[in-house]
């Protein structure tokens, strides 16, 4: 069955779709994902809380993060679940269990993400993350978000967005909700997201970039607002279309 007659057999079309959200860190995926999730009755899953996961249990173990071998090693003895989480506002957050210890609040941190980006340059760690995502949303009905889920994870995705903006505009957001103490200087903030930029766009193994069917939306000059309006309106035509 093509993916347009499962989504027109299904009652509920947006009950089985796939929606993938790639782009850069800083993009607003996240919030933009757990917005549609939350507007189409869709599960949210973020699967880079997954390499974060693993990163901090590289970090623990005290492994350098340059010897490849060690951390497969590690890979083949680790268990990572992603649970979507709930749909009311506060709520969407999934929660990440690494070998059963919930490690939720334990991964937005600096060392971590510096950690996971990283590792997730390495093809077998890859290879395990993406088999992992594909039976996380197998079920469809999901919104996921991350670097190659429209390249790779789910090539078939019914929508396809990548979300971008300019490396100034995200590293000031990001900065912004850093609180009233931040960790770090504006500028700071923008060379760490320059350099894991870097990282993500020249990987060998599945490098950051946009299916070539997926609808580019730059939202360097948008507000929230309009960011989300166009994300709804893409999926929303694309549910018309299974609809027709
Ligand atoms: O989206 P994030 O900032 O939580 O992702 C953390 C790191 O994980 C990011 O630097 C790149 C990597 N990642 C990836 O390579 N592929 C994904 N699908 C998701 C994240």
């Amino acid at each position: 069955m093509s993916a347009d007659e499962s989504l027109f057999r299904t009652a509920d079309p947006a009950g089985k779709i796939i929606v993938a959200i790639d782009g850069p860190a800083g993009a607003g995926k996240s919030t933009i994902a757990r917005h549609l999730a939350r507007h189409f009755g869709l599960l949210n899953l973020e699967t880079g809380a997954m390499y974060r996961a693993f990163a901090l249990k590289a970090l623990r173990a005290g492994l350098s993060l340059d010897e490849r071998e060690s951390l497969e090693g590690l890979a083949a003895e680790t268990v990572i679940r992603l649970e979507p989480g709930k749909q009311e506002p506060g709520e969407e957050e999934n929660r990440v269990l690494l070998d059963g210890e919930d490690v939720t609040g334990l991964i937005r941190n600096q060392t971590v993400t510096n950690a996971a980006s990283r590792v997730s340059i390495i093809p077998a760690i890859r290879a395990w993350m993406v088999r992992l995502q594909q039976q996380v949303g197998a079920g469809g009905g999901v919104v996921m978000e991350g670097r190659d889920i429209g390249t790779v994870v789910f090539p078939q995705a019914e929508v396809k967005i990548f979300l971008d903006a300019a490396p100034e505009v995200r590293g000031i957001r990001r900065y912004d909700q850093m609180g009233p103490e931040p960790a770090q200087q504006p500028d700071e903030v923008i060379r760490d997201l320059r350099a894991r930029d870097e990282r993500d766009r020249n990987r060998a193994d599945s490098p950051l970039k946009p299916a070539p069917d997926a609808i580019l939306l730059d939202s360097t000059h948008l507000t929230l607002e309009e960011v989300v309006a166009a994300a709804e309106a893409i999926v929303a035509a694309r549910l018309v279309r299974a609809a027709d």
